[in-house]
């Protein structure tokens, strides 16, 4: 896994889940246990968790992550984060692009002022991009992921777009409990990878029903450089078996 001297990075994304009392706890949980030193962690709660979490969070390796961003710094956009807030909050990483997020209108456009917008706040961007089944069975992954990609990106310098995160979530296996198989999946990330100069140095993450079970192999591929995680980021036992086979992975390198 991980060619290239990329760290691993496990990345858990709790969508619409936790209180902010269930977000405390969650956290002190995974605090109490020890984590593989070589694998960076990221947990994105929802907004209203993010100062909360931030204060559990307070000299832990653990990184604060958000689930999604607003394009500009202020202004007139009634129900919307901007960068400045989130950065504000200690959140470093940001979603963007999520395929939740596109279903609900969300455009190739919009995710590439996001990510904008994140590299001009010292945001990282972890740019979401996978096919529906439809796509998928009609074998238009690579043109659909490509061009998801190559939008994402636009204007971005290679240099950027190296800092950046890139996952990969075929819709398909989103909650499904169906994950791709590792060989696909890293197959795909390849192409993601080429797709864009400077990802060949990225961090391009798997997601789509990754857990304790299926990380170890999709983990073994060597364009996988870890993970988005769903549901199994929920608990801490789920979510540390996520972490734990990132960091066998790597020392078994
Ligand atoms: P699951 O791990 O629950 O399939 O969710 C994946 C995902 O959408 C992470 O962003």
């Amino acid at each position: 896994m991980s060619d290239g001297g990329r760290r691993p990075l496990i990345a858990g994304n709790w969508k619409m889940h936790k209180t902010v009392a269930e977000t405390r706890a969650l956290l002190r949980e995974l605090r109490a246990r020890p984590l593989p030193r070589h694998v960076d962690v990221v947990v994105a709660p929802p907004f209203t968790a993010l100062a909360a979490a931030h204060e559990e969070l307070t000299e832990s390796p653990i990184a604060l992550g958000a689930q999604n961003v607003h394009e500009f710094t202020h202004g007139p956009f009634t129900g919307e984060i901007s960068p400045v807030m989130l950065h504000e909050l200690g959140v470093r990483f940001v979603i963007v692009g999520h395929s939740e997020r596109r279903a609900a209108g969300e455009t190739d456009a919009d995710v590439n002022r996001k990510v904008h917008a994140c590299l001009a706040h010292g945001l990282t961007p972890i740019v979401a991009v996978g096919e529906t089944k439809d796509e998928h069975l009609a074998h238009r992954t690579h043109d659909r992921v490509t061009a998801q990609t190559r939008a994402a990106f636009e204007g971005v310098d290679a240099a950027a777009a190296a800092r950046c995160v890139v996952a990969y979530e075929p819709i398909w296996a989103i909650g499904t409990g169906l994950s791709d198989s590792p060989e696909n999946a890293n197959g795909v990330i390849a192409e993601i990878r080429a797709a864009v100069d400077g990802l060949a140095s990225a961090r391009l993450l798997y997601g789509g029903s990754m857990k304790g079970e299926n990380a170890p192999a999709l983990m073994a591929q060597p364009d996988i450089d870890g993970g988005l995680i769903g549901g199994a980021s929920l608990t801490a036992n789920a979510f540390l078996e996520v972490i734990d086979a990132a960091g066998a992975a790597t020392s078994a390198r």
